[in-house]
């Protein structure tokens, strides 16, 4: 087709994978249904609505499925800002979409928002047997800096606590940078795949397998 016939027409181009986006309290019942899956203590939604409307220091944001058989909500992530410090309290993948790049999409997003709002450090608590996430933020630039003892009241696990510092500096935005790169390059190269393939409806499921 002759690209003339476009002229006068509103075309938008749909960045992919998208950056993160506020979460709003419509978000609430996706974002429940996600926390309820991985987490052994979710937060209530009472919690998420009181950040959300009143504490002017957080932010919160998500990432909406943007094709076929995606949920409309892939994952969600929560800092708080003090100071200096973004201190990520909240972060999750739907359990079905966990494993192929979104959580780093998503966390490198987040710390791109804290750059912008001139923070030094990020920082956030994980459990000592959440190697899996532990990896994550590894591989982000993130150093164990302390351990909090019987942190987590549901079965008095330990926390590591965990900081990426320099976060104003060049050197350390430049290798954020080229991540964020080579994440969105892997989410447009290994996600379109997944669409072409026959999926279950369970994979909106997050009620487990
Ligand atoms: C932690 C979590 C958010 C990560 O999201 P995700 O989409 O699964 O993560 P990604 O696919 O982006 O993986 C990023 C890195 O994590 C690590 N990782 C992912 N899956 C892993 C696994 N099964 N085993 C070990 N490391 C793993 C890898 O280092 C991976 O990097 P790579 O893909 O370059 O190898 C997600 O697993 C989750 O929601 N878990 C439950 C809730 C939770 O634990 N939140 C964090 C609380 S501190």
């Amino acid at each position: 087709m002759c690209p003339v016939a476009l002229v006068g027409q509103a075309v938008t181009a749909i960045q992919v994978p998208p950056t993160i986006e506020p979460m709003l309290l419509s978000d609430l019942e996706a974002v429940m249904g996600i926390e309820r899956a991985v987490f052994p203590t979710p937060w209530s939604p009472r919690a998420f609505r009181y950040d959300l409307s009143m504490d002017e220091h957080s932010h919160y944001s998500v990432l909406r499925g943007w094709m076929q058989p995606m949920p409309p909500l892939l994952g969600y992530i929560g800092f708080w800002l003090w100071d200096e410090e973004a201190h990520i309290g909240t972060f999750a993948v739907h359990p079905r979409w966990q494993g192929r790049g979104i959580g780093k999409w998503i966390m490198l997003g987040a710390i791109r928002q804290a750059i912008k709002l001139r923070v030094e450090l990020a920082t956030l608590e994980v459990r000592v047997s959440n190697l899996k996430a532990q990896a994550l933020y590894q591989k982000l630039g993130f150093e164990t800096v302390g351990r909090r003892r019987h942190y987590y009241s549901d079965s008095g696990e330990d926390a590591l606590l965990m900081t990426l510092h320099g976060l104003r500096r060049k050197d350390r935005r430049s290798e954020l940078a080229i991540q964020r790169a080579a994440a969105r390059q892997r989410l447009q190269e290994q996600l379109p795949a997944v669409a072409t393939m026959s999926i279950p409806a369970s994979l909106y499921d997050v009620s487990g397998e």
